[in-house]
């Protein structure tokens, strides 16, 4: 029988299959079109301080297998989250969650991690320092190994759970940005967030984005995220949640012989709402295609 459990740092997942944040709202909203609790884990829609109301429109735009978005963090603040949806994903998942966090400076991101840090439903406190939307804050502390390394030591501060960093491939080498949040105390680590990108509206001669340019994300971005899941897993010691153009039980599987513990899964869940639970109901016949009894066995099978 195939062993799809996995440990990432104290939890063990059923499987390695997790929603990316930002791609599966809170978790509940999908308990409608299957049971959730077939999910390894949910990262839940990235939180901030503060409520959002998100970037001007179009933040949307589509591409040659992915999309580019520029949601500019949309979210009903972390008062809100604690009070009101991460009870309601409570009502119909059991397992705990991954909480995702963003900030506009160190203090914010230790804020709002402190406070995710008193629900029992969360295991792991994600920290974005990636996302390309913001003016200031997001990308700009994942681009700089002294700004990464900061966030991660006020973040680890601010909660005993296991703490993830988020990271950009918007960089010249990404190794030296994960080992600076490493050596700070990181618990693990969740890269690829998406690649800056834009396209031109040929009628209006004019950015179809808003805000010009967004985060490029799905299946065209897969050979980048293994590229880099490959690297970092050479350059640290601790976990790594791989995500980036998953859809697929193959892609589940090499992007775990590259060095990912887990998997995240994104932007195909706007494709194929039920793509996880699919997966996961696939991966045993993929296993036993190309010979795996264990998932865990693999994970930097590659090196
Ligand atoms: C966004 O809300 O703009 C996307 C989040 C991210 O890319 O980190």
């Amino acid at each position: 029988m195939a062993e799809l459990s996995v440990k990432l740092a104290n939890l063990t997942l059923d499987n390695p299959i997790i929603p990316a944040s930002g791609t599966f709202g809170f978790g509940y909203e999908f308990a409608e079109l299957y049971d959730i609790n077939i999910l390894g884990s949910i990262s839940v829609k990235g939180t901030t301080k503060e409520p959002r109301l998100g970037n001007p429109l179009p933040r949307i735009a589509e591409c040659t297998d992915g999309l580019i978005n520029s949601v500019g963090l949309q979210n009903p603040g972390v008062d809100k989250v604690l009070s009101e949806e991460l009870p309601k994903l409570r009502q119909v998942y059991s397992k705990p969650i991954i909480a995702n966090v963003s900030g506009f400076s160190p203090e914010e991101y230790a804020y709002t991690a402190e406070r995710l840090d008193s629900d029992s439903s969360v295991g792991i406190i994600e920290v974005n320092i990636s996302c390309p939307n913001v003016r200031c804050g997001g990308i700009a502390f994942g681009t700089d190994k002294q700004n990464a390394a900061l966030v991660t030591k006020a973040v680890k501060a601010a909660t005993k759970k296991p703490v993830f960093i988020k990271l950009t491939p918007n960089v010249t080498d990404i190794t030296e940005i994960a080992r600076a949040c490493e050596a700070e105390g990181a618990d693990g680590l969740s890269l690829i967030n998406t690649l800056l990108g834009m396209r031109i509206d040929l009628k209006t001669k004019k950015p179809v984005i808003a805000n010009k340019m967004g985060g490029f994300s799905g299946r065209a971005i897969l050979p980048v995220a293994l590229r880099c899941v490959w690297q970092v897993y050479e350059a640290v010691n601790i976990p790594i949640i791989g995500m980036g153009g998953i859809s697929t039980p193959e892609n589940v599987i090499e992007m775990m012989l590259a060095g990912a513990t887990a998997v995240q899964i994104g932007a195909e869940n706007l494709i194929n709402p039920t793509v996880c639970r699919d997966i996961i109901q696939a991966l045993p016949a993929t296993m036993e295609k190309y010979g795996i009894t264990d998932l865990s066995s693999i994970i930097g099978g590659a090196h």
